[in-house]
């Protein structure tokens, strides 16, 4: 029978249960490469049948936010190695979030050289954290060119392989919340006219070939991709064929054979609900792994288990401020709460000194 905490499958990999620790980015990862800190951190959390890092960039162009990782430096591989080595020391599997900014981003957090790139010159509403001067305007981005688009392409692809050769077990592109790969699907943020922007089956095409790149660098079990539908984060209006763009996306990855879909719902963040019939049309048009996250808790989780709705449920908050989830939910025990002043900031404090059971 399929429990919370019973063995899963994930393309060739046996993981220990079938709860998986979401993305969250943390900005512990000072200069954008990995260190002691994050392999401690992740492996407290290594109980988790799988782990997904916390977004990190493919290239110095996708660097949006202060102190978060990448996977495009010889340095940043070797400190990627250390917690791949220190998770699977502990029995768990890690992914890779490969998330490029885009137009989140501002050029006081990006490195010299780098550029803010986006499918169209159009501007974020609102205001992006930097540590040298707090809080700015978004700046408008510069619409990708040809070689843009190529060469963002095989960074991914790049990075994927980089990925693998680190330790990880696969890598999962992150197509939600208004990154890059968002961008191009959302008709608000890609206004181009050439191959990529008009209708869906052009708007898609940077994201399935970013997929067919991944595909080819790693292979089909090493790809996951997250997805937001109806998701609104980082200004991404809702419009009227939401549902059946994302319909199409549902059978594009499932003829690219991808070993995974993680579909992200955030209404329990005061988002819009993502209705059933969308997470039930993934269901049924990919045949491969489904992953659903937002708002879980046990019950919940081992509810949608047992309904067949999804084969892994993927958790945010409770990981982040229980090291030992897995064992505290198993138990009934009651959890630490997230303490949000903490989830940004750098150093160990609210990463790694939240506290475990007492036996
Ligand atoms: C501190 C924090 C950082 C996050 N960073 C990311 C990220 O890097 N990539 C991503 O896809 N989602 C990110 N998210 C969203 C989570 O993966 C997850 O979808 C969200 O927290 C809802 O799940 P939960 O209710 O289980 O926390 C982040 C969430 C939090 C709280």
């Amino acid at each position: 029978m399929t429990t919370l905490f019973s063995k899963a499958k994930l393309g060739p990999l046996t993981l220990e249960n079938h709860l998986v620790m979401s993305p969250m980015t943390r900005n512990r990862a000072m200069d954008n490469i990995p260190n002691a800190l994050m392999a401690e951190y992740c492996a407290q959390r290594a109980t988790a049948g799988l782990i997904i890092t916390e977004g990190t960039s493919p290239s110095p162009n996708g660097l949006g936010y202060p102190r978060i990782p990448g996977i495009f430096s010889k340095a940043q591989a070797v400190g990627w190695n250390v917690i791949t080595d220190a998770v699977h020391a502990k029995g768990g599997k890690m992914f890779i979030q490969l998330m490029h900014c885009g137009r989140i981003a501002h050029p006081l957090n990006l490195p010299a050289g780098a550029r803010m790139v986006a499918p169209s010159a159009v501007a974020a509403a609102g205001e992006m954290y930097t540590d040298a001067e707090g809080m700015k305007p978004h700046p408008a981005p510069q619409a990708m060119t040809d070689e843009d688009i190529r060469s963002t392409i095989a960074e991914f692809a790049q990075a994927a392989k980089n990925a693998v050769a680190a330790g990880f077990d696969g890598i999962e592109l992150h197509s939600a919340n208004g990154y890059l790969l968002e961008q191009f699907i959302r008709p608000n943020t890609n206004q181009r006219t050439d191959s990529y922007g008009g209708p869906i089956e052009k708007r898609a095409r940077f994201v399935l070939e970013a997929v067919e790149a991944a595909i080819a660098a790693v292979g089909k079990d090493r790809v996951g991709i997250r997805l937001s539908p109806f998701g609104v984060f980082n200004d991404m209006p809702l419009y009227d064929a939401i549902e059946a763009d994302y319909t199409y996306l549902a059978q594009q990855l499932n003829a690219r054979g991808l070993v995974y879909i993680h579909l992200v719902d955030h209404s329990s963040m005061g988002a819009p609900t993502v209705p059933d019939s969308m997470k039930a049309t993934f269901r049924k048009l990919f045949r491969r792994t489904l992953i659903l996250s937002g708002g879980y808790d046990a019950g919940r989780a081992e509810a949608d288990l047992a309904a067949g709705k999804c084969d892994l449920i993927a958790v945010g908050r409770p990981f982040l401020a229980n090291p030992d989830l897995v064992e505290r939910w198993k138990t009934g025990t009651a959890v630490n709460a997230p303490d949000m002043a903490t989830f940004y900031t750098p150093g160990p404090k609210g990463y790694t000194d939240y506290p475990v059971m007492k036996r």
